[in-house]
């Protein structure tokens, strides 16, 4: 059986421990929730299950289509054991609508539609408050090489193509999201952290109710109940 033995990353929402093995780490899902890089705090009942039920979901789905993902199993309520990867200072943006930040940073009306989806770069960084970067900019600094860069593109537009329709078939609008990507000791490149509706905007179809973090973000309560609405609608959903 897989145990935890020592914590080596304390995210805001997640912890990391290591296993006997050293391929193997365990993502822990606390109910913590932050907006705005931390300046605002709060705790979300039972948000750590939910994010771990849906994310474990998601994530087999995504490998089930051919999407290479840290995932290896869910391990418990809170628990699932992902792959040992070096995480890369990057924070990749889909967008399909307008909404959060573009809306605020280009003057325009959240919900409009978009030609094609957005692409946008941040560097992962709380003291700096994640800042947009050019997606030459990790290459450049080295963090990246150009190949690891159009590989992550690569799987970015195809992550986004099966996730609009997972969530179009479950009645929510994909309208935006955050993934993160890292690699293992031999170079190979997987998605990884979560997907949830802590880094992505969910919005139910018909309705456009917000189903997301932007309820606790934006004091428009009735958080739990949201998180508990997707979870249903994922995880009972078609495979
Ligand atoms: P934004 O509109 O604030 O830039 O956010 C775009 C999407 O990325 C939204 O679904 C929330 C998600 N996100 C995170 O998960 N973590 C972050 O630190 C930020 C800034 C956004
Ligand atoms: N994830 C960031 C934070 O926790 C920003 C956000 O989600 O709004 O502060």
């Amino acid at each position: 059986m897989l145990t935890k033995k020592e914590k080596i990353y304390e995210g805001k929402a997640k912890i990391l421990y290591t296993t006997h093995d050293p391929a193997t780490l365990i993502q822990y899902f606390k109910d913590d929730a932050t907006a705005f890089n931390a300046k605002k705090k709060g705790t979300i009942t039972n948000k750590g299950v939910l994010n771990n039920q849906m994310s474990s979901f998601i994530f087999q789905f995504l490998e089930k289509n051919g999407v290479k993902t840290h995932f290896k199993e869910k391990l418990s309520d809170r628990e699932m054991a992902v792959r040992a990867l070096k995480i890369f200072p990057v924070e990749v943006v889909i967008r399909n609508r307008v909404a959060g930040s573009l809306a605020k940073r280009l003057g325009l009306e959240e919900g409009r539609k978009l030609q094609q989806p957005i692409l946008e770069f941040f560097y992962k960084s709380d003291p700096l408050d994640d800042p947009m970067m050019s997606e030459t900019a990790p290459v450049a600094l080295g963090w990246m090489t150009q190949k690891e860069v159009d590989h992550v593109k690569e799987q970015v537009w195809k992550i986004n193509q099966l996730m609009t329709k997972f969530f179009d078939d479950r009645g929510i609008d994909l309208i935006d999201y955050k993934l993160e990507f890292g690699k293992d000791a031999q170079s190979n490149i997987f998605l990884a952290d979560e997907i949830s509706p802590d880094g992505c905007r969910l919005w139910e179809k018909g309705t456009g109710e917000k189903l997301d973090k932007d309820r606790f973000r934006r004091d428009l309560g009735k958080i739990e109940e949201a998180y508990e609405k997707v979870c249903k609608l994922i995880c009972e959903g078609r495979p």
